[in-house]
């Protein structure tokens, strides 16, 4: 059925539009730009602030639209994004990870135009990492520009906390080190551990990163390329171990977002947080200081790998004002948005080229890590696997916080492997 305009409204659209310029109709004529995150968290809106900052200096009156879905990981946001890409309806921007997500959600699906260009005319080709960039690009195109790189695998402890109880976290951690610590700290009566897995990616990541301080990174790479199962019973000691730190999480998890949880963990409530490097941004919103209020070390075991978790944002096809998208992403790709962005929202900037004197002890120990680390992608955020075994990951974790069955989980994953496009 085709909707008609009754003459009464038709005469009152004629009148409207006698009122609205002419301008306002052309094409990309409107001054706006509208940029999709879920950069909600205190830190996160503040990083998020210093990229509009920049914008509102690259495009002189320029109204920028926040458009951000609340939720840690992007797990709420992604299916209003996959909505409105699949209804044409694009923002001009919006955050990516690299890798399965990018290439397998968005440019598979035609809905990226390549930046190609961009990175020869901005320069980005000589200071962005190659292996970054590799990740990014399907048949020689670069769909995404990266504004900052997350180091996932930190646990974070607040130092008075650990000082009080006689704790030295010291420059590497043992998983017997930390249940050691654990075991001191629950005696003296403080929540050895903070999760906040009311989105089930943040107790999803606290297996990730266990997982790789038991495989170590060649594991982690065979995993993800079909040469370790996912029923080899080192994966199921990872479950065991990630099921023994659970026992010491605060009762209250389900019910915390992960930035309540670093919350927790700010207030002395409780005592240590595994999890990316975006709770800087928390300790650094609260005005907490490195190494003074808040110390940190790579989760146990993982000393000697850096788990990837990487920010980007695309151009689509048909941005509603593409001139706008394009100078925006010039913007997260410059030096002095990176320099900006990256101490408020605890990533290091993807770009090599910066001025490191303009860091703190964590981002100058982050850009070491990344520097001489072995460099790996993350599977809980979208970069190592396909959609569906992020998927099933975070279901066989569901399950696995309530039954705590290694066996059922390691099998969950192996047919979830088998299942998916991943190593074939
Ligand atoms: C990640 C994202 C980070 C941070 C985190 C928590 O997926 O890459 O920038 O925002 O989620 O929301």
């Amino acid at each position: 059925m085709k909707l008609k305009l009754r003459p009464p409204l038709t005469g009152l659209l004629l009148l409207l539009a006698a009122q609205i310029p002419f301008s306002a109709f052309a094409a990309g004529g409107d001054n706006k730009l509208e940029i999709f995150s879920w950069w909600t968290s205190g830190g996160e809106a503040a990083a998020l602030d210093t990229l509009f900052a920049a914008t509102k200096k690259a495009i002189p009156g320029v109204e920028i639209i926040n458009a951000t879905v609340a939720g840690g990981g992007g797990s709420a946001a992604r299916p209003v994004l996959q909505a409105r890409l699949a209804g044409g309806n694009p923002p001009d921007s919006w955050q990516i990870h690299p890798g399965w997500e990018l290439l397998g959600q968005y440019v598979a699906a035609n809905y990226c135009e390549p930046i190609t260009d961009l990175y020869k005319s901005e320069g980005w080709d000589k200071v962005v990492p190659k292996g970054l960039i590799d990740l990014m690009t399907k048949d020689g195109n670069t769909y995404a520009v990266l504004v900052g790189v997350h180091r996932g695998n930190v646990l974070w402890y607040n130092k008075k906390v650990l000082q009080k109880n006689g704790i030295n976290a010291g420059d590497k951690m043992t998983f017997d080190e930390f249940f050691a610590a654990a075991e001191k700290l629950k005696a003296a009566g403080v929540t050895p551990l903070a999760v906040g897995d009311s989105g089930i990616w943040a107790t999803a990541q606290l297996f990730e990163n266990t997982l790789l301080g038991t495989v170590g990174p060649q594991g982690w790479t065979d995993l993800f390329t079909g040469k370790m199962a996912w029923d080899d019973p080192k994966v199921k000691q990872a479950a065991e171990t990630y099921g023994k730190m659970l026992a010491y999480q605060n009762s209250d998890h389900s019910a915390l977002t992960w930035d309540q949880a670093v919350k927790a963990v700010i207030e002395g409530r409780c005592a240590f947080t595994s999890m990316g490097d975006w709770t800087y941004g928390e300790f650094a919103k609260a005005k907490l200081k490195d190494k003074e209020d808040f110390g940190w070390v790579s989760h146990p075991g993982t000393d000697g790998a850096f788990i990837v978790v990487s920010d980007g944002f695309p151009l689509p096809k048909n941005a509603p004002h593409r001139q706008n998208a394009i100078s925006w992403l010039k913007v997260c790709g410059s030096k002095e948005a990176q320099e900006a962005f990256s101490p408020l929202k605890g990533s290091i900037p993807a770009r090599t080229d910066v001025d490191k004197s303009k860091f703190g002890p964590y981002h100058n120990w982050s850009m070491q890590s990344f520097a001489k680390d072995a460099l790996l992608p993350s599977c809980v955020h979208g970069e190592a696997a396909p959609a569906a075994f992020q998927q099933a990951l975070n279901d066989a974790v569901t399950t696995f916080v309530v039954d705590k069955n290694a066996d059922t989980f390691v099998k969950a994953l192996a047919q979830a492997a088998k299942d998916s496009e991943m190593a074939k």
